[in-house]
């Protein structure tokens, strides 16, 4: 079913004031998220921290169930962490490289990602090794296929890049990992709230998210999800009372399900906030959320593309809700700022978040304007007027 714009733009405070096309970054939250966040964090102020978990003991469980139900999963599949690197380092730190072992990764990964592979090449020995692209600029699932042999310990690709509206071809790679039998991690962080995940269908065994981005859930927010079948092959990098019990004074135990990769302190209001925001998202659909975005920001790619001196770069088969462009004599950063200045909010991207790819294409910034649903045809065109007056 379509969705219904004026009550989207009715229930997100925000557009009132702000034409955001800055959804990549931090989406707006909406009033239900915004109204739990800030009601549990009241109450906390009311009856102290620890009584008001006690009491929101209901939500903070049911949002384990709304993102299992989000990625088709089991809610003991999920950890809540506090945003998608970490949960994403809590699974890559976990496993357990020797010299030789090769990981695979794409060309447009994220930059906290490759310094990670940077990092534990250098302590272990193992490599890390970027996949070429395809034709249409994403990554080459036949060069992934050629790549593997009995060396490779993990795939693991950023689905969405930060710069860009590229897709990865996500379900593809996963049959590649399955039939290989190696372990296969996705970053979601920009594609889960955007677009249908389902980690079945894409052969994930672990996928890291966030909450500010896609989802509109509150900042300092995220989610891991490890397959049941993988937990054992993991050990944690980092284990506190929570994630393990101390029962004998040499031993403990790992709890038996993914909250093994939580930590005991956490952003209760931000818990509480993450399961309202699933369940907004569950609410409106997957499939009609990616249906407005995707033809918003194709409209806004046709739109930019007919500007003169603007270049669109998005590259892949499959292209999001994150549109990036040039603007020729106008450095992207300044863009940003002037257009910030007259309440329009878009981003930059540079060479330091996805350097691969951005060398590859020798493009070192870029402007990066990111629809949601909730935006209007009437703030492409005021987007659109606005990047054309500056040059
Ligand atoms: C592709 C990708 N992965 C991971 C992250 C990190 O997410 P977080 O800031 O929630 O840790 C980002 C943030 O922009 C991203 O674009």
């Amino acid at each position: 079913m379509p969705i219904d714009i004026e009550r989207a733009r009715r229930e997100t405070p925000g557009c009132e004031t702000t034409l955001h096309f800055n959804n990549a970054g931090a989406a707006l939250m909406p009033d239900a998220v915004l109204d739990a966040t800030i009601g549990h964090l009241r109450r906390e102020a009311e009856i102290g921290g620890y009584l008001a978990e006690n009491r929101a003991a209901a939500q903070i469980d049911g949002m384990y169930c709304s993102a299992a139900r989000l990625i088709n999963c089991r809610p003991d599949e999920i950890a809540f962490v506090e945003n998608a690197t970490r949960a994403w380092d809590m699974a890559f730190y976990a496993l357990d490289f020797k010299p030789g072992d090769r990981i695979l990764t794409a060309t447009a990964e994220y930059a906290s990602n490759y310094i990670a592979y940077l990092q534990v090449a250098a302590k272990t020995g193992a490599v890390v090794e970027a996949i070429a692209n395809d034709e249409t600029g994403q990554l080459s699932v036949a060069a992934l296929e050629d790549a593997i042999d009995d060396r490779v310990k993990l795939i693991s690709v950023t689905h969405v890049p930060t710069n860009g509206g590229l897709v990865n071809p996500a379900a593809a790679i996963g049959r590649v990992a399955r039939a290989a039998g190696v372990p296969f991690l996705l970053d979601a962080c920009q594609s889960v709230g955007q677009l249908p995940i389902d980690v079945e269908e894409i052969g994930c065994d672990m996928l890291s998210a966030t909450g500010r981005k896609y989802l509109r859930g509150p900042r300092g927010t995220g989610f891991l999800y490890v397959r049941r079948a993988m937990l054992d092959r993991l050990e944690p990098p980092f284990l506190d009372l929570r994630a393990a019990t101390w029962v004998a004074p040499d031993r403990f135990e790992m709890r038996d399900d993914a909250r093994r990769f939580e930590n005991w302190e956490s952003y209760v209001a931000g818990r509480v906030g993450l399961g309202v925001a699933i369940d907004y998202a569950l609410g409106w659909g997957l499939a009609d959320i990616r249906d407005r975005i995707y033809a918003l920001a194709d409209a806004l790619r046709e739109r930019l593309e007919a500007l003169p001196g603007v270049t669109v770069h998005d590259t892949g088969a499959e292209r999001c809700g994150i549109v990036s462009f040039a603007i020729d004599g106008v450095e992207a950063a300044e863009a940003e700022r002037r257009l910030v200045a007259q309440g329009i909010n878009a981003a930059s991207s540079s060479v330091f978040s996805t350097r691969l790819d951005m060398e590859a294409r020798s493009v070192p910034t870029l402007m990066r304007a990111s629809v949601h649903y909730y935006n209007t045809d009437d703030e492409i065109e005021r987007f659109c007027a606005a990047v054309d007056a500056l040059r």
